[in-house]
């Protein structure tokens, strides 16, 4: 139990360094020349990273067995909830000032931008529902239906960094090919009859 606490610790402090760094690099303006560009992809790039290490969960527990990883799936879900609300954040206010006719000229002109919408609207109730309560309103099967849908988030989220990088796709091809392996593990176990399925709705602790 104790165990879990430092655990649970040492993700929180590790999935908050890459904020401080970047606060602490705005603060006395070391973010380049284009600091709120750098911002938003690094927020960007730390959502998908967040995503998929949380979908890494399952084959990892499956295939070598590190079942406990299970006891930190849920928070690392609630960091990729995180970043991309920062990410979020900071396109709508400081890149658009909250202007909503903006920001819908934008969806249209970029549509980029539409699929990151998307990718964030999708990842709101698998956070809202990421709770104990909701597993059980819900059902394990349902709740895990559910959950499937972060695999349409790292699929956007690829989609959505290939879009904005236009010719350099190293960095996109490296995220789409752990996404394809990811969810080809996933299909495989599926047929198999379950070996690499996971409906473990993250109860616990
Ligand atoms: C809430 C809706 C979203 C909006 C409005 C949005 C918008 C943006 C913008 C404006 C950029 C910078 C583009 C540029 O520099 O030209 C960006 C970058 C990025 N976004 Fe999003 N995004 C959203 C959601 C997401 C989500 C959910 C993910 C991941 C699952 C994501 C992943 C990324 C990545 C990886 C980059 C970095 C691209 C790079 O390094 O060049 N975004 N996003």
């Amino acid at each position: 139990m104790e165990d879990v606490k430092f655990n649970k610790f040492l993700i929180s402090l590790n999935a908050l360094i890459p904020l401080a760094f970047l606060a602490y690099d705005g603060y006395y303006a070391r973010l380049g020349a284009n600091p709120l560009e750098f911002f938003l992809r690094t927020t960007g790039v730390l959502t998908l990273t967040f995503v998929l290490i949380t979908l890494s969960i399952t084959p990892l527990r499956k295939i070598f067995g590190w079942n406990p990883l299970i006891k930190y799936r849920r928070m690392l879900g609630l960091y990729a909830f995180f970043y991309a609300l920062i990410h979020l954040i900071t396109y709508s206010i400081f890149d658009k000032s909250l202007d909503l006719k903006m920001i819908v000229a934008d969806v249209w002109q970029r549509p980029f931008i539409a699929i990151g919408m998307l990718a964030f609207t999708m990842l709101v109730p698998l956070a809202v529902t990421s709770t104990n309560g909701w597993v059980k309103r819900l059902g394990g099967k349902n709740w895990g239906r559910l959950h499937k849908l972060s695999y349409v988030v790292a699929i956007l989220g690829v989609i959505h960094f290939w879009m904005i990088v236009k010719s350099d796709v190293f960095y996109p091809a490296i995220f789409g090919f752990v996404v394809a392996v990811l969810l080809g593990y996933r299909l495989v176990g599926n047929r198999k009859g379950g070996a690499a399925k996971s409906t473990t709705p993250a109860v616990s602790n």
